[in-house]
């Protein structure tokens, strides 16, 4: 009885020390701070496997199409990825080095990644990071599995054709 009456009492404890420290201000939501690496192993892995469960949809058109792929890097440079993830032979902006956690380079994302896994990405964004939900800006579903085609192909694709795919009129 009293070792429930002491573990009871040292819950509330806690309870009351969170409370304090999150609501108090002194947990910091700084963007350069880092976290503890519990944390982040936290975060990508609950991030994985909510994607894991929600991606669904299968591609409507064949994604090795080159006329969708094309479509795809325009839309891609078009809707602002290139920001913040870069592209073949293109910079991504300054500020995309401030974004915590970091956009990742796509090249490697494109091989792990199922193509139903890429699409709800691109359409629902991830939430606190700075990966935008392009479905809500108003992507059409069909625009986006052209960009799906496109981070897909982006390991083979060469720094000439992405700036003849881009620029093409
Ligand atoms: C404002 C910056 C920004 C823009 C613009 C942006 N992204 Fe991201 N993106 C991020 C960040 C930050 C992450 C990392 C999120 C995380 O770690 O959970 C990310 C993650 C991703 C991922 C990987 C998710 C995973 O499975 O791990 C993909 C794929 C992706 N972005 C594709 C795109 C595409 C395609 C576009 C354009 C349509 C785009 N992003 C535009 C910042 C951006």
């Amino acid at each position: 009885m009293r070792l429930l009456a002491f573990i009871g009492a040292l819950s509330i404890i806690a309870a009351v020390g969170a409370v304090i420290f999150f609501f108090g201000g002194f947990y910091s939501v700084a963007g350069s701070a880092t976290e503890p690496g519990v944390v982040s192993w936290a975060l990508i892995n609950v991030r994985e496997a909510s994607i894991d469960r929600h991606a669904g949809d299968q591609p409507p058109v064949p994604l090795d199409d080159p006329a969708t792929v094309q479509a795809g890097a325009r839309a891609f440079a078009a809707r602002g990825c290139v920001n913040c993830h870069g592209g073949p032979g293109a910079q991504w902006a300054k500020f995309s080095e401030g974004l915590r956690p970091d956009p990742p380079d796509l090249k490697d994302i494109a091989k792990e990644r199922e193509p139903s896994q890429l699409f709800w990405v691109i359409k629902n964004g991830v939430k606190m990071t700075g990966m935008p939900s392009f479905g809500a800006t108003g992507a059409p579903d069909q625009e986006i599995w052209t960009i799906v085609a496109f981070v897909k192909k982006l390991p083979t694709v060469s720094e000439a054709d992405y700036k003849a795919w881009t620029t093409a009129p």
